[in-house]
């Protein structure tokens, strides 16, 4: 269960944390700290996860997020992610259907 952490002046930016098997893994969270978005690390936290997973003989990497979140599709969709189904209300506080999206790697 690989988990990565982007240290900036001594504290956390932000983190990613991955689950795999066999070949195929799932990105189950990705956040960075509000005050520092926009300055490039949730792109090398991404990147960094793919390359580990890719390391670890992962070829494809799934992923679920909300419907109305685009800033992290906006950040997926550059790093090779595209859209390949949907969970009908998987979220809730507020109800919202998620996105399934996968990336080769
Ligand atoms: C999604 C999140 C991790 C992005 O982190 P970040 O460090 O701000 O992202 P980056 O600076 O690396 O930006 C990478 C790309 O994301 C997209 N992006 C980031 N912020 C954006 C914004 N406010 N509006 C539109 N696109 C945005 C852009 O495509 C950007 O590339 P660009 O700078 O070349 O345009 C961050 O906004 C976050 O923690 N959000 C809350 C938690 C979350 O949504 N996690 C994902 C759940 S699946």
């Amino acid at each position: 269960m690989p988990f990565l952490v982007a240290v900036e002046d001594a504290s956390v930016a932000g983190y990613v944390i991955a689950r795999h098997a066999v070949d195929e893994a799932e990105i189950q969270n990705l956040g960075v700290d509000p005050a520092r978005r926009r300055h490039g690390a949730g792109r090398v936290l991404v990147t960094a996860m793919l390359a580990t997973l890719r390391e670890r003989g992962v070829a494809a990497v799934f992923l679920e997020v909300r419907e109305s979140n685009t800033v992290a599709q906006h950040l997926y969709a550059g790093l090779g992610f595209t859209r390949v189904g949907r969970r009908r209300h998987y979220y809730r506080f507020p109800t919202e259907d998620a996105v399934i999206l996968r990336a080769p790697i």
